[in-house]
C-alpha cells in the first residue's frame, strides 16, 4: 500500500458539553478500505462530517495528501476529490434517477442549480454530455434499467445505491459512506461489497462507517474503533474481532449486526 492520503491528528468536535469527537488520530493509506465502527453515539458520523467539511473541528488537524484542509468547505473538499453519502438518504426524490446522478456531475460543470428543476441552456447542453457517463454509473450500481423512474419511487435499497452513484459522479479519490448497508437485504449487501471492492481496484480510498459486521469484516483493510468520541482500538478485522475491549464495548452488544 502507498502513502497516507488522509492524516487526522487530535481531532475534536464539541457541541457545548457534548464531546462528540474527542482527540482522535489516524492515518489512512491511499487505496485502502478503512472502516470506522463503534456503538451508537460513538462519534462515527461526526468524524465523517469533519472529514467531509459538514462541520469544522473544534480543534485538531485533517491533512489530505499532506495539506491541511481543516477550514475548507464541503464544496471545496468535493472539488479536491473527497465525497460522501449520508446516514439519512438525501436524494432529489422528485427528480428522475438519472437526473440525480447528473446533478452529481454539476460540481465540475458550473451549472446554476435551479436549471435542474427548470431546464435551461447550460443544463440542457450539460445533460447530453453527462448522460452517457451517468448511465455508466447507473449500470455499475445496478440501476440502469430504472434510469427514468422517479428517485422517490425506488425501493429503500435502490435509493441507497443511487446515493452512491450520485456521489461517484463527483469523481472522488476518497469516498466516505455512512451506513450504506442499513436496511439492505443480504443480496444487496453482497452487491454493495462487490462494488466497493471494484472501486478500490480503481484506486479509490474508501472510508466506511457501518454496523453490519459481515460487510466490515469481509471488506476492511483496517478497522478504527471509537467509543464515546474517543479512540478505543484499531487493527485488522481479526485483531478487532478478538479484542476484549471491542467485544465489551460493541461487538458483544446488540448494536453490531452480524
Ligand atoms: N449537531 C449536533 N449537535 C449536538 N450534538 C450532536 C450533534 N451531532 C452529533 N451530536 C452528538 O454527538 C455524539 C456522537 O454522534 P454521532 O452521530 O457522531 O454518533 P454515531 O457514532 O454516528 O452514532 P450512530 O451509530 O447512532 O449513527 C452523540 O452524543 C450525538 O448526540
Ligand atoms: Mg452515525
Amino acid at each position: 500500500m502507498s502513502e497516507n492520503i488522509l492524516e487526522v491528528t487530535n481531532l475534536c468536535k464539541h457541541f457545548g458539553g457534548v464531546k462528540a469527537v474527542d482527540g482522535i488520530s489516524f492515518k489512512i493509506p491511499a487505496n485502502s478500505i478503512q472502516t470506522i465502527i463503534g456503538p451508537n453515539g460513538a462519534g462515527k458520523s461526526t468524524t465523517l462530517n469533519l472529514l467531509s467539511g459538514v462541520y469544522l473541528p473544534t480543534s485538531g488537524s485533517i491533512k489530505y495528501n499532506g495539506v491541511e484542509i481543516n477550514t475548507l468547505s464541503l464544496h471545496q473538499r468535493v472539488h479536491l476529490g473527497i465525497a460522501r453519502t449520508f446516514q439519512k438518504i438525501r436524494l432529489f426524490k422528485q427528480l428522475s434517477v438519472i437526473d440525480n446522478v447528473i446533478a452529481g456531475f454539476h460540481i465540475h460543470h458550473k451549472i446554476p442549480f435551479w436549471q435542474y428543476f427548470i431546464p435551461a441552456g447550460e443544463y440542457k447542453k450539460n445533460r447530453l454530455e453527462c448522460q452517457a457517463q451517468a448511465l455508466e454509473l447507473l449500470d455499475f450500481i445496478g440501476l440502469k434499467d430504472k434510469a427514468n423512474e422517479r428517485a422517490g419511487s425506488l425501493s429503500y435499497g435502490s435509493q441507497r445505491m443511487l446515493e452512491i452513484a450520485r456521489a461517484l459522479a463527483t469523481k472522488p479519490k476518497v469516498f466516505m459512506l455512512d451506513e450504506p448497508a442499513a436496511g439492505l437485504n443480504d443480496t444487496e449487501v453482497q452487491f454493495l461489497m462487490s462494488r466497493l471492492k471494484l472501486l478500490q481496484q480503481q484506486n479509490m480510498t474508501i472510508i466506511l462507517v457501518e454496523h453490519n459486521m459481515k460487510l466490515v469484516m469481509n471488506i476492511a483493510d483496517q478497522i478504527f474503533v471509537m467509543d464515546h468520541g474517543e479512540y478505543l482500538f484499531d487493527g485488522s478485522p481479526a485483531e478487532v474481532q478478538s479484542n476484549p475491549k471491542v467485544i465489551a464495548a460493541y461487538l458483544g452488544s446488540e448494536g453490531a449486526t452480524v
